[in-house]
């Protein structure tokens, strides 16, 4: 890692444009090693957006993405993946008529791009790997079952899976509490907090869920109309009058 810098992952004045709407305008936003950081806004404020340029989903009109110190700012999903930052998607994307230890070995994050990839076969120790992480993840009971079969929380909680197979240092998850029951959010909660303090793996957590982001997150980003409209510990921002407005105002 450059030493020169204390952050893991570093967005820098990042604009993202689809045609005349600006979606994301000049947002700077950085985390440390084994920091959990939420990324709140309302509906449509760009949230989804700048967390795909973050992960270099999509490409970026202006700014930069910087990882481990390096300008990550050209490379693919897959490369920065294998540096160490794997992401979820607010759509879930699991295989649904593959079983679920099937789509752990598949994962595309670990694996690069195009079909070639995801068929050849995989190395005993990244089963191995796929098994321990499906038990730590309390779906070792599911691995034979065809993953279109699991409740939303467990594709959640199987998609979590999917992103770790690389050993990611950070971890993106957009929206991970949607559509997953109280019971199975505790789960996932508690989990990311092994995570982190077992293995030191950062987090950056997008989400409507407040009391998710107020109980997990050390500090958290406020985006509104895709501009940064407050950053700061969780205590700080539902007291800060510009975010009330932004979620509850006219
Ligand atoms: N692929 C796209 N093409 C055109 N507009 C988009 C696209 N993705 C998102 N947008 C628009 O960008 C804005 C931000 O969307 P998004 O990042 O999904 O917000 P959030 O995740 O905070 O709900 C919205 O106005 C949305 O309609
Ligand atoms: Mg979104």
């Amino acid at each position: 890692m450059n030493t020169a810098s204390p952050y893991l992952l570093e967005g820098h004045k990042i604009t993202k444009r689809f045609g005349g709407l600006t979606a994301v305008h000049q947002v700077d936003l950085a985390i440390r090693p084994g920091e959990i950081v939420g990324l709140i806004g309302p509906n449509g404020s760009g949230k989804t957006t700048l967390f795909n340029c973050l992960s270099r989903l999509l490409p970026i009109d202006e700014g930069k993405v910087i990882f481990k110190g390096k300008d990550i700012t050209r490379r693919k999903p897959f490369q920065v993946a294998r540096m160490g930052m794997s992401r979820t998607f607010q759509v879930i994307r699991v295989y649904r008529k593959m079983t679920v230890l099937e789509n752990m070995l598949i994962s595309r994050q670990w694996r690069g791009e195009g079909l070639l990839q995801m068929l050849r076969p995989s190395h005993p120790d990244t089963e191995r790997r796929a098994h321990e992480l499906l038990d730590f993840l309390m779906l070792g009971h599911l691995k034979h079952e065809l993953a279109g079969r699991l409740s939303g929380g467990q594709r959640r909680l199987l998609e979590i899976g999917m992103a770790l197979m690389p050993d990611p240092d950070l971890l993106l998850l957009d929206e991970a509490t949607s559509g997953v029951n109280p019971t199975l959010i505790e789960t996932i909660k508690d989990r990311i907090r092994a995570l982190n303090r077992e293995q030191g793996k950062a987090f950056l957590l997008v989400e409507h869920n407040i009391e998710f982001i107020a109980d997990m997150c050390e500090r958290v980003y406020v985006l509104n109309f895709g501009e940064l409209l407050a950053e700061g510990d969780p205590q700080s921002i539902m007291n800060n009058e510009a975010v009330i407005e932004a979620y509850f105002g006219a």
